[in-house]
């Protein structure tokens, strides 16, 4: 399977994860949200896919106290960030690979829970990489997946399509990366899974125009581009200015869509 645009994307977020939680909290809420919808249980052993600086995991320890969990993320920069945060944190074995969904190397019905915690949307095979989780699961283990959602995002979407020139792989990733309901249930029981609970929440949010960009800059740095480079910084100008134009007394205004998963293995 071509790694190419994962090691592109891995390559962007590892140039801005120190950046990360500061930028991206709302992540934070989001893994903490997801954790809370699995059902009760005994989760030993966990899989964190995507693991990035550990939030979901984090959240995890907090609920479920697991004795081991495994982080997988194929950027060096965000694993350091999990390691520094919960590498060695008490009465949990911790363990960290750097590789992707597509070849992580983990064995197989292992472990009693994997969580996924805003990266699925990230995966160029979506299909694989659902069955590479389920492969994972014990049977009887439970998978809890958090992602963008279709539908989010349309002001900037907006926004984007009209300053030029137009960045049109920053414009075609919103449609490739933001799926719905219908298309996660079609991923999870492709791999072989009872879906338990799949929903979407969508917010409205107000921030300043400069949050925002600095959002945008943590979390797809590798498709806007190095804004040192005077073209990516002029095209950068033009867009925060049509933003600003835009924006209202609580600053930019834009829709956010979570789509929420939780499946089991037969
Ligand atoms: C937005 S961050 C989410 C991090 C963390 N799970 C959280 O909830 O904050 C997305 C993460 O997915 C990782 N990622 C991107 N492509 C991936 C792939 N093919 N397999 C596994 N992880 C991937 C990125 O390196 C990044 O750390």
């Amino acid at each position: 399977m071509p790694t190419e645009r994962r090691d592109t994307i891995a390559g962007g977020f590892s140039e801005t994860a120190s950046d990360y939680d500061g930028a991206v909290r709302y992540n934070l809420e989001g893994a903490q949200r997801l954790v809370l919808s699995i059902p009760p249980g005994c989760y030993d052993d966990v899989l964190d896919v995507g693991c990035g600086s550990g939030w979901a995991t984090q959240a995890v320890i907090d609920r479920f106290q697991p004795a081991h969990v495994t982080g997988v993320d194929p950027s060096e920069g965000m694993l350091e960030q999990f390691a520094a945060k919960l590498g060695a944190i008490g009465g949990v074995e911790v363990s960290l690979v750097q590789a992707g969904v597509e070849d992580m190397p983990v064995e197989s019905d292992a472990f009693d829970l994997v969580v996924c915690s805003m990266a699925y949307h990230w995966f160029q095979h979506r299909w694989e990489a659902a069955e590479a989780m389920a492969r994972a699961m014990r049977p009887g283990g439970v998978i809890a997946i958090l992602c963008s959602g279709k539908g989010g995002e349309q002001a900037y979407r907006d926004v984007i399509a009209d300053v030029e020139p137009i960045n049109y792989q920053w414009l075609g990733a919103f449609d490739g990366n933001l799926r719905d309901i219908p298309e996660m249930e079609g991923y999870l029981v492709g791999a072989g899974l009872e879906p338990v609970d799949i929903w979407m929440e969508r917010r409205v949010r107000h921030v300043p125009v400069e949050q925002y960009m600095e959002r945008m800059r943590v979390v797809a740095g590798h498709i806007i581009g190095d804004p040192s480079e005077p073209d990516v910084a002029a095209w950068l100008a033009k867009v925060e200015a049509r933003m600003i134009e835009r924006s209202g007394p609580r600053g930019w205004t834009y829709d956010f869509n979570k789509l929420y998963a939780i499946a089991r293995k037969p």
